[in-house]
Parts: C-alpha cells; sequence; structure tokens
C-alpha cells in the first residue's frame, strides 16, 4: 500500500469518526459481514455501470466513461474476490441485501436537475468509498490487535488491507467527476454531503455491515 493506514484515515474528510468497538463487534460476526461486503460490491459495480450513460446532455466525454468502467471492472474483481473468499470458508451468497445507510442517502439526492443530480450522485458514491475505507481500515486493525484470533479474522484483516488503496483511488475518483461536473458550487455541496453523512451514521442501527450505523453500539 502506497500510504499508511494512519494518512489514509487523516485524509478522509468524514466528519465523524467510528468508534473502535465497532470492528470488535463486526469481527464477532464473519459470515454476516462478508455477504454484507460482497453485495455492496455487487452494488458499486452496478452503480459505476449505471453512471456511464447519466451524462446529462451533449456528447457523453471520453474520460467520463473511461472513469467509470475502469471502476466497474474494479468492483467486480472485489466482488469476484469476496465471494471466492466465502466460498473458501463455507459461506454462501445470500439473495437479498439491504443496505439503509446508501438508501438514506440516495434519498437526498436532488432528482431531475440535471447536472446537480448527477453531482449529487456522485458525491454519495465518493461518501459510500470514504466510509468504505474508514471501515476496511478499522477491520483491518481490529483483526490484528486480536492477535490471538482464528485463522478466519486474520485472513480478513488481510483482505480489507488488500482491497483498501483501490477503494481511496474511487473515492479520490468520484470526488474529481463530481467537482469537476460543477466547480463553483463543489465546496458548499460536498460540505453540505460531509455533514448529512455524519448525521445518518450516527442516527442508523448496528449491524454486521461495513456500512452499519451507530446509534445502538
Ligand atoms: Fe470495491
Ligand atoms: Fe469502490
Amino acid at each position: 500500500m502506497a500510504s499508511s493506514s494512519a494518512e489514509v484515515l487523516a485524509e478522509l474528510p468524514l466528519h465523524y469518526r467510528t468508534p473502535e468497538s465497532w470492528a470488535f463487534r463486526a469481527l464477532e460476526n464473519p459470515e454476516s459481514l462478508l455477504n454484507d461486503h460482497a453485495h455492496l460490491e455487487k452494488k458499486a459495480a452496478t452503480n459505476a455501470l449505471e453512471l456511464i450513460c447519466r451524462w446529462p446532455h451533449g456528447e457523453t466525454p471520453d474520460y467520463w466513461v473511461r472513469a467509470l468502467t475502469s471502476m466497474a471492472a474494479e468492483e467486480s474483481d472485489h466482488l469476484r474476490r469476496v465471494s471466492r473468499f466465502m466460498m473458501k470458508h463455507g459461506f454462501s451468497l445470500s439473495r437479498h441485501h439491504k443496505n439503509p445507510y446508501a438508501g438514506a442517502l440516495h434519498a437526498l439526492v436532488r432528482r431531475g436537475e440535471g447536472r446537480a443530480e448527477l453531482a449529487d450522485r456522485l458525491y454519495v458514491a465518493a461518501l459510500i468509498e470514504a466510509r468504505s475505507c474508514e471501515r476496511f481500515l478499522a477491520l483491518s486493525c481490529g483483526s490484528r490487535a486480536l492477535n490471538d484470533g482464528p485463522s478466519l479474522i486474520q485472513e480478513m484483516g488481510g483482505l480489507y488491507s488488500d482491497l483498501l488503496e483501490s477503494e481511496v483511488g474511487h473515492y479520490h475518483a468520484f470526488l474529481r467527476l463530481a467537482r469537476e461536473l460543477r466547480p463553483e458550487q463543489h465546496q458548499s455541496d460536498w460540505q453540505g454531503w460531509l455533514e448529512q453523512e455524519s448525521r445518518i451514521i450516527q442516527e442508523q442501527s448496528y449491524y454486521p455491515g461495513i456500512l452499519s450505523g451507530t446509534r445502538d453500539l
């Protein structure tokens, strides 16, 4: 990894930091955590593919297609890795999955407003990536702290650490795409989204999933 964990964490602009206890609790339920994670990778791949055709007007620029097809390919590869990891440990992928955190963020997107709607969709994607990075780091550090824990937990720590650099890249890519779309509104829009995200993650309930809330932790 290019940067240390501490550097990655310091660069994330999230207004709320997840307490350490979140990772220890999540690691108590590896099957649910991995299943949730696999579904999130699938949704990330689908979202990147879906954004390709959302350019608001005129010809879709090459840089847009290039960035989103790369992200879709990487997220599909993450899904491949996580699902193989699950199979290796005798876990199977559920048919259904809920993501109340992403649902609450998507509910705030300004619909039918061209560039503003698209920028909002990109901010939501950037926040999901940033919060996922924070949680991957917490899980990787948490698994190291449990150094006499089961080998599955140690292996999971390695998996989260391996995926981190790619997810940091996605966070930067979505934020850059949003900034380029509406440069003048970027600072105020992004700060507004960061505040909303901080409220949502603290208001929502805990469950063994990467993007779970911390209200009743
Ligand atoms: Fe991913
Ligand atoms: Fe990602």
